[in-house]
């Protein structure tokens, strides 16, 4: 057991939190939340006096909510004088904008990154964070966890896809290396869509040209996150005109946003399996045993 840690649940991963706490065998804290009709948050929390706090809170919407929340936690364990202060942000937020894309854009990542750290937090892990050159915008020690190894061991076992007949498919280029790996672990062929998203609507198209007959095969369709779903509609649709048979779904954050989870259904898609990350009708795979490891192997 580790000695003097306490595992503070933020208000957004309250499930996780609780697994990872009954992992580490250390004691839990549940805080006491409030928000009231303005949006503010008013949080409650026992002592942590000179513990080692392990903060669990995901960065998934309401967003800018969890922020706060998660600031609020750190300056409190801070102010408390805890000997460490280890944050888990399993959905890492605003990971997308780890750069310049139009003019006067601000990198939100980076501000979210000096937010994290200034507040006082010592070390940080995180899941498949969208793009690794966000961390750059960090000082304090990070692990960058990849859920694809449990990914790709729970599809193993999934009967709604021929394994042996399966292709694993990027919805776009950025995904390459991700699909590489597991297409790896699994022994299987790679196809990488070509997705452009328009900067300035959000809209995205692809090109219908596979250059790959997947007539009768089934598809791994494979991405870090599933936001409003439009990227993963559109390589369904696609796949599905080039006569694929089955399509399962595979990511590590599933957003799912409005009627998302309907739309990829709609599209084709057999199933969808996500992690915990953030909570979700389609978290099957449980990231609390490899986060706890992370922190044993790194305390
Ligand atoms: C983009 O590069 C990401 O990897 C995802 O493909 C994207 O963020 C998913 O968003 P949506 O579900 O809104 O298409």
């Amino acid at each position: 057991m580790l000695k003097n840690t306490l595992v503070i649940a933020g208000p957004a991963s309250l499930d996780l939190a609780k697994s990872i706490s009954k992992n580490l065998n250390v004691k839990f804290i549940e805080p006491e939340l409030i928000v009231f009709s303005d949006g503010e948050s008013k949080i409650r929390i026992p002592p942590v006096d000179k513990k080692h706090c392990i903060i669990v809170q995901s960065l998934y919407p309401p967003i800018d909510r969890h922020i706060i929340q998660l600031l609020m936690i750190i300056h409190k364990c801070r102010r408390e004088n805890a000997s460490k202060i280890t944050v888990i942000i399993p959905y890492m937020a605003y990971a997308r904008q780890d750069k310049m894309f139009l003019e006067g854009e601000i990198i939100s990542i980076s501000v979210l990154a000096e937010l994290i750290q200034n507040f006082g937090t010592t070390d940080m892990i995180t899941v498949d964070i969208h793009n690794e050159h966000s961390l750059s915008y960090f000082s304090i020690t990070i692990k960058n966890i990849s859920a694809i190894p449990i990914l790709a061991e729970y599809i193993k076992n999934n009967k709604a896809i021929d394994i042996e007949k399966s292709i694993v498919v990027s919805p776009d280029e950025g995904g390459t290396k991700r699909a590489e790996k597991i297409a790896e672990l699994l022994n299987l062929q790679i196809l990488c869509l070509k997705k452009t998203r328009d900067r300035k609507t959000g809209l995205v198209s692809v090109d219908e040209n596979l250059g790959l007959v997947v007539e009768g095969m089934d598809a791994i369709l494979i991405d870090d996150m599933i936001s409003t779903g439009g990227s993963i509609v559109k390589a369904s649709e696609l796949l599905k005109k080039h006569k694929i048979r089955n399509i399962i779904v595979l990511c590590t954050h599933a957003i799912l946003l409005d009627n998302a989870f309907e739309k990829i259904m709609n599209a084709g898609v057999q199933e969808i399996i996500s992690t915990n990350s953030i909570p979700n009708i389609c978290a099957k795979v449980d990231l609390a045993p490899i986060l706890s490891n992370v922190v044993v192997n790194t305390n």
